[in-house]
């Protein structure tokens, strides 16, 4: 197979970016769109040019980090899977793709392909933990967890944390990304201790993060490579909405940390 790429290159976070084209020839139709990235590089190395940067890792949709935008869509035309599981057999033989970073304020452009997304860290630093010792394996039964529950935790859990609902938004809420930590947590018994306390925390260092407010344009749950409901922010709203009623008042002249 053979493709027209219009991919964009910028040198660093403070060059200006634009679309260069690349011809992609001699291309498996089994090949991910990332191999056939590597196909593509392979040749500009040959001939003496920067190859074009893009991350990843694990390359079977585990891991996050294989954001960009494929014809304007966040991982591209297949739903459910991230850039590194789409095939090229998904495409036309001949068609012409553009390929970009992630667009939004929270994510600068570090190069090419490559975003910084280390404000999600830090929303996960913020409190997405728990602090319940967990230590080795416990007895299966030994602490008893609603299975409702258990598969909600589980469907929550699978957020990789790429970034595409971000993108996607037509606002670059983070909402899907930070509700779904929330969720996976709070539906769980060891989740419990700081449930409200967290939510609060996230959500705060969501919004300091330079990402914008959720309008339920639901274009996260489209753009989810996990297909992550939108019914994980309904969940994240509800638990911040009890935060803030039982918020205890902060004592004046308080260090904050006694
Ligand atoms: S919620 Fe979905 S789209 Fe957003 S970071 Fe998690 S896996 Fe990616
Ligand atoms: S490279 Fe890990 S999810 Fe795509």
């Amino acid at each position: 197979m053979k493709f027209t790429l219009k991919v964009w290159r910028q040198a660093s976070p403070t060059s200006a970016g634009r679309l260069e084209t690349y011809q992609a020839t001699d291309i498996p139709s089994d090949a991910s769109f990332l191999e056939m990235i590597d196909i593509v590089n392979d040749h500009l190395e040959e001939s003496g040019k920067e190859p074009i940067a893009f991350a990843h890792d694990c390359r079977e949709g585990i891991c996050g980090s294989c954001s960009m935008m494929i014809d304007g869509v966040a991982h591209g035309p297949v739903k459910g899977a991230a850039t590194c599981q789409v095939h090229m057999r998904t495409f036309t033989d001949g068609q012409e793709i553009t390929i970009e970073p992630w667009r939004s304020a929270a994510f600068p452009v570090l190069k090419d392909l490559i975003t910084d997304r280390a404000a999600f860290d830090r929303i996960i630093q913020a409190g997405g933990y728990i602090s319940a010792p967990t230590g080795g394996a416990r007895d299966a039964n030994e602490i008893l967890v609603a299975k409702t529950d258990s598969d909600a935790a589980m469907d929550a859990a699978a957020c990789i944390g790429c970034g595409a609902c971000v993108a996607a938004c037509p606002n670059g809420s983070a909402s899907l990304f930070t509700a779904a930590k929330v969720a996976h947590l709070g539906r769980l018994p060891q989740g419990q201790p700081e449930r409200y306390k967290r939510v609060e925390a996230m959500v705060a260092q969501m919004d300091s993060e330079h990402f914008g407010h959720c309008t339920l344009y639901g274009e996260c749950q489209e753009a989810c490579p996990k297909q992550i409901s939108i019914d994980v922010i309904a969940q994240m709203n509800r638990d911040y909405i009890v935060a803030m009623a039982t918020r205890k008042p902060e004592m004046s002249g308080s260090s904050g940390n006694g």
